[in-house]
């Protein structure tokens, strides 16, 4: 079971919450420290996810965002042993652009870099740059990140490339220095379209909704990995989990009710309006407060002992690592290193 962390790179972790924390800034103080600490620990990777416009209200949830290929090639380093994941938002960056920074990061990183492809669904954040042609490119974004994937690869191991495609044209195309290997890939995405992307193209894929059982996740990662063998290649599957812990389950339960009792609903709106969702909707009048709060990303409550059971059942159930994400880095880090980390029989 190999864990990492989901780095502090917005204001507001995955937890749309008032008072403090949740809110720490997303400095790059903040990030090196914790990067630090989780090398240190011996946890496996770092992921910094990429985000271009946030929800506002009185937290300003996610408005401010480090930008991750920069953030990680300094995280790489400032870092030793620990794996270092920047997320790419494909829309954004010409693939010639992104396989010279990613050639660059590997150079600093090493064998250690690894790039998350993020096809992006939040039109919004797009639209304001111009970056969103119409809303056919939300229909077929993994067949445009597919065709970025392969000009990538391409990239990284031809001397000169020529690309005819139906989103990219390149001529005569030169990139270079080559990473020595191809960096791995990640990618995130669930729809239908996403999982035969990452089953041609990626190396580890995040899976999970909220209130999955492990054993539901497993069935999952099995279809991942089917998929894959199709292709004569193997993919990981991992989760993200926000993990809220304490000595105890009851002050855990307790920490966890704090969230929900201060929750912002002006962000919460506004995170469910780009979502697609309508506040005076049925569906949405009957959506339990975890699923907003949490921004319906899997969450586990606990003592560190519930906590690294629920680890140990999802590494039985073949789920490969699982991403953390906690109300208060700079705190709960070592609060699980120290005290989660040695239960894990799974790592043992
Ligand atoms: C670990 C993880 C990292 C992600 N990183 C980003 C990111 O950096 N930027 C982003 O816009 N979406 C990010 N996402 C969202 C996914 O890229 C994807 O859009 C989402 O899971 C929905 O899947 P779909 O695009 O197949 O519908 C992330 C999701 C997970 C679980």
């Amino acid at each position: 079971m190999q864990l990492g962390i989901f780095m502090p790179t917005t204001s507001g972790s995955l937890i749309i919450s008032k008072g403090s924390p949740p809110q720490s800034a997303p400095t790059w103080e903040l990030n090196r420290k914790v990067a630090q600490m989780a090398d240190d620990g011996g946890m496996d990777f770092l992921l910094a996810q990429v985000k271009w416009r946030g929800y506002g209200g009185e937290t300003g949830h996610w408005d401010s965002a480090l930008e991750a290929f920069t953030l990680m090639s300094a995280v790489g380093a400032v870092t030793k042993d620990i794996k270092v994941i920047a997320s790419v938002a494909v829309r954004t960056m010409p693939p010639a652009v992104l396989a010279k920074m990613a050639a660059t990061a590997y150079d600093i990183c090493g064998d250690r870099f690894i790039v998350n492809v993020v096809a992006g669904w939040n039109k919004f954040e797009y639209a304001q740059m111009g970056l969103w042609s119409d809303d056919d490119f939300f229909l077929n974004r993994y067949e445009y990140a597919d065709e970025y994937l392969t000009i990538l690869k391409r990239l990284w191991t031809e001397d000169r490339v020529d690309f005819d495609g139906k989103y990219f044209k390149l001529e005569d195309c030169v990139s270079d220095p080559k990473p020595s290997q191809l960096p791995e890939i990640v990618c995130a995405g669930q729809s239908p379209g996403a999982l035969d992307f990452v089953s041609r193209q990626a190396d580890y894929s995040f899976i999970g909704r909220m209130n999955d059982t492990a054993e539901q996740l497993g069935e999952v990662a099995g279809k991942i990995s089917a998929l894959a063998a199709e292709h004569d290649r193997s993919v990981k599957s991992l989760t993200l989990l926000t993990v809220i812990t304490a000595p105890t389950d009851e002050e855990a339960m307790a920490k966890k009710q704090g969230f929900l009792d201060n929750r912002d609903e002006d962000a919460i709106n506004e995170w469910l309006r780009v979502s697609g969702f309508d506040k005076n909707r049925q569906d949405y009048q009957e959506l339990p407060p975890e699923v907003t709060t949490f921004m319906s990303v899997p969450y586990i409550v606990g003592s560190y002992q519930t906590i690294a059971d629920h680890l140990d059942a999802l590494a039985a159930n073949g789920v490969a690592g699982v991403c953390l994400s906690f109300p208060d880095f700079e705190s709960d880090t070592p609060e699980f290193i120290e005290n989660v980390m040695p239960l894990i029989k799974s790592r043992q």
